[in-house]
């Protein structure tokens, strides 16, 4: 028995010695700046427990980042004063803690400027009207962040007004924010959630969140190589969101890859008392929430619809074999792919007016009623809005861009006739297009080219009036141009959409940094 257990030591002795000074290697090391870029929740997190790296440190890093790229880029509105306060709180409380701490504790984020932040930072959706205004709270989802343990690291810029000022309001334009540049090609980023797309590309936060009322996170996330999520309406709350209609607007996360989407959907998610949709749509939140579905066969068993319409690339052939070749791929991770669907009515869809109509009216009646509950602001009604403009005409480039939605709201007298056809042909539109299709054909997602190649048929306005979800991924880049694809469902589908798109990601690895940013120099 002793001389057994002896030979056992003698054993495992050289065993333990190497697994120490392993160990002792590993505590030595800190992260690399080319770690840091890219890094995930999870590598961060892990580098934190390793004592390879503070929530200061990274702070810093990103501060310095953005001192370096932001005067190119313009993806950063407002930094916070406190950051870097809240990343020593973060540093402190992960020391005192025994126990292991949500994903997002100690994770700076960005927020995108129409969110309301109860801090020194201002809320304006980049418009000087704005400015010195007093937010009443820190929106839903922010007051979600802080509970998670996340540093609010600033505010993201976006198209002013999140577009809804004029119909020509550069994508991703704001008078407080300047031009923001999609770090890939230096161009358009798309809009609206433009910063909060350009700051994760570009690696100047590790997180974002943006918001989405008709395309607002999934096309920006489409041409800055990211992942996002625009959640089933409801499913985040949208208190203390500048907003255009609470029928259609939506908070969700912009991240660099799936797993760190998933894990802000799950920190935003679920009720919220002063949002009455987030009552009704917490049925959809699954219990033990969204990391779950991070499941690599994700796409085994899943049924995915083809709508040809979608996939006319004009003479791109480069983008005709790409997502050919990825439908192959969905085919390979076990999906069905029920091929040359149509979605009945979707002429009427596309020709249809009634969604102008209706966030016409929808946008005067909540932008008053935001105005009307801030503390202290310069405007208090949307008519003030545009009289601000024309006033400071030169501050908000008056001369150049227009404000003619603004003023076209502003004509609206109520919720007439006319506005409760539009609704109700929304609805039927949603119920015997998308929803009809889905049932129809027992799909749990319908996968469509990320980008509109086809001008007047655009995907995500089929998502946007129906209140449903989607994701983008990343899927390619045509020389410098990035495109995504993007996995649309019913609403309460994000389980099975991130399952997909999960799988999906981990199978073709696409994103990567863009390639230009190392060499710039502010
Ligand atoms: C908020 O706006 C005021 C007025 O322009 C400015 O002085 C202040 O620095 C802004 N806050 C932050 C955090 O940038
Ligand atoms: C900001 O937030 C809403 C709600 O999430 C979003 O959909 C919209 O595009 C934005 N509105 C404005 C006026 O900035
Ligand atoms: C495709 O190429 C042909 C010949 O170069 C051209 O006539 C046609 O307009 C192009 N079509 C599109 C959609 O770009
Ligand atoms: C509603 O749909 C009907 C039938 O397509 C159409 O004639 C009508 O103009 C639509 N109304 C609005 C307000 O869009």
């Amino acid at each position: 028995m002793a001389s057994h257990s002896r030979l056992s030591l003698s054993l495992i002795f050289p065993f333990l010695l190497l697994l120490l000074l392993l160990s002792v290697a590993t505590q030595g090391k800190h992260l690399s700046f080319s770690n840091r870029r890219e890094a995930t929740l999870s590598d961060l997190q892990l580098a934190f427990r390793r004592n390879q790296l503070t929530s200061r440190q990274l702070v810093e890093f990103y501060i310095r980042e953005i001192h370096r790229l932001n005067p190119i880029l313009k993806g950063v509105l407002e930094l916070n004063p406190d950051a870097l306060a809240q990343a020593d709180r973060a540093d402190r409380e992960r020391r005192r803690a025994g126990r292991p701490l949500p994903k997002l504790h100690g994770i700076p984020i960005l927020v995108k400027d129409n969110i309301s932040t109860k801090d020194k930072m201002n809320t304006t959706a980049g418009s000087y009207a704005l400015l010195g205004s007093v937010v009443p709270r820190d929106a839903g989802v922010v007051s979600k962040l802080r509970k998670a343990g996340a540093i609010i690291l600033g505010k993201a810029t976006l198209s002013e007004w999140s577009s809804y000022r004029g119909h020509n309001i550069p994508s991703g334009w704001s008078a407080r924010g300047g031009q923001g540049k999609n770090p890939y090609t230096m161009g358009d980023p798309c809009g609206s959630s433009s910063g909060s797309a350009i700051s994760v590309a570009a690696n100047l936060v590790t997180v974002s969140l943006g918001t989405e009322t008709d395309g607002s996170i999934l096309c920006p996330s489409d041409s800055n190589s990211v992942v996002g999520i625009k959640p089933t309406v409801g499913l985040t709350s949208r208190d203390g969101v500048v907003p255009i209609t609470p029928r259609q607007d939506t908070v969700g996360p912009i991240c660099r890859t799936v797993s760190d989407a998933a894990y802000v959907l799950e920190a935003i998610a679920g009720e919220d008392i002063r949002d009455k949709a987030t009552i009704e749509a917490s049925k959809y939140v699954p219990k033990g929430g969204y990391a779950q579905f991070l499941r690599i066969n994700g796409l085994r068993g899943k049924r995915v619809g083809i709508v040809r319409l979608f996939y006319e690339f004009g003479n791109n052939t480069f983008l005709q074999k790409t997502f050919e070749q990825h439908l192959k791929t969905l085919r390979q991770r076990g999906a069905a792919l029920v091929d040359n669907l149509v979605i009945d009515n979707i002429n009427e869809l596309f020709t249809s007016s009634s969604e102008g109509i209706a966030l016409s009216i929808e946008f005067k009646l909540s932008l008053n009623s935001y105005l009307k509950n801030l503390v202290a602001s310069p405007v208090r009604t949307l008519a003030d809005v545009i009289a601000f403009n024309k006033k400071h005409a030169k501050l908000e480039k008056l001369d150049e861009y227009n404000q003619d939605f603004m003023v076209e709201a502003q004509k609206t007298t109520g919720m007439g006739k006319i506005e409760n056809e539009a609704l109700s042909n929304m609805t039927r539109l949603s119920e015997n297009g998308f929803e009809k299709l889905m049932k129809v054909n027992k799909l749990d997602a319908v996968a469509i080219p990320g980008v509109d190649f086809s001008p007047g048929v655009d995907f995500r306005h089929v998502l946007a009036i129906g209140g449903y979800p989607g994701i983008v991924v990343p899927a390619g880049y045509d020389k410098d141009e990035p495109f995504g694809i993007c996995f649309g469902g019913l609403r309460g589908s994000e389980p099975k959409l991130i399952e997909i798109a999960y799988s999906f990601e981990q199978a073709t690895k696409v994103r990567r940094p863009p390639p230009r940013l190392q060499k710039l120099k502010a």
